[in-house]
């Protein structure tokens, strides 16, 4: 039973974060002209109303994308971030939000493919209705962790692979560990990219130092912590990236963006971020 709606968080300060760095990266790829494959395990309804019932009720925008939406002192990439959403928005109000797959959408060219798997069916049908009858996307009713593999080695050799998981049970870390490690025997020159919520579990904790022991060459960690957890420890303090063969750029675009991210985005004096790399 997934009970986990996207509605209730898009564009909160987690998906700042995730969709910046998904912009950056997809940005990258787009230098050379050969194809490549955006795989999205856990795509979501791929595009969400703010003005809806789910996006009203915790309001979690209004602490994330909101508070960067009519700002003009900006980074360049964050300007570009913004102008992403603008792009979703026709009407210039902030009333929708666009999940990974719109990201995707407005980034990638004719000749990239998408391939895009949600679980739940009211999400999917949104998906399947949005994307499903693009040329070079493909949108499944499926397990993105089972069916990852399906999808790789991409007939080019160049892909993108976002796991974003929703963590409701344990279970969502030790599989993102599992897929990643198949993963990289079939495809490892892959750039894959992982969500991560800053929870207080242990799970969440130890996320990091186990992506990096699969990692097999470079990897990158970047984490925004916005807001102190509740006195119950519930609550999203912020989130990470994780990822692996990541773009030689992506560090330094990052270094110049996170504080910025840290003061617009920050719920208390604490707020703060941390940027690590191996490179290879
Ligand atoms: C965090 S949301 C995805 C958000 C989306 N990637 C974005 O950035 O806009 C996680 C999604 O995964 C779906 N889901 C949960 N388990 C799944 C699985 N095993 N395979 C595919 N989708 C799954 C949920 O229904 C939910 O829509």
């Amino acid at each position: 039973m997934l009970a986990y709606r996207h509605a209730f968080h898009a564009g909160n300060h987690a998906d700042v974060l995730k969709h910046l760095v998904l912009m950056l990266v997809l940005r990258y790829m787009n230098q050379k002209d050969k194809p490549y494959r955006f795989v999205d395990t856990h795509a979501g309804a791929g595009g969400y109303s703010l003005e809806g019932r789910y996006a009203q009720k915790k309001g979690e925008f209004e602490q994330g994308v909101a508070r960067l939406w009519d700002r003009d002192d900006l980074p360049q990439s964050l300007t570009d971030y913004v102008a992403l959403v603008r792009q979703f928005n026709a009407g210039g109000k902030l009333a929708q939000y666009p999940g990974s797959p719109a990201i995707a959408q407005m980034t990638l060219r004719p000749q990239d493919q998408m391939r895009l798997f949600e679980l739940h069916p009211t999400d999917h049908r949104i998906l399947a209705a949005y994307l499903g009858e693009q040329r070079g996307v493909e949108v499944r009713m499926a397990d993105g962790f089972d069916n990852l593999k399906s999808t790789l080695p991409p007939s080019s050799r160049r892909g993108v692979v976002l796991i974003d998981p929703s963590y409701e049970g344990h279970h969502d870390y030790g599989r993102v560990i599992a897929t990643l490690r198949d993963a990289l025997t079939r495809f490892a020159e892959g750039v894959y990219l992982v969500w991560y919520p800053q929870v207080s579990k242990v799970e969440a904790a130890q996320l990091p130092k186990r992506l990096e022991a699969v990692a097999p060459k470079g990897w990158l960690h970047a984490r925004l912590s916005v807001q102190v957890p509740d006195a119950q420890g519930f609550g999203l303090a912020g989130s990470g990236m994780f990822v692996i063969n990541p773009p030689y750029t992506l560090h330094g675009e990052l270094a110049a963006v996170l504080p910025t991210l840290v003061d617009v985005l920050g719920q208390y004096d604490g707020a703060n971020y941390l940027l690590e790399h191996k490179a290879v």
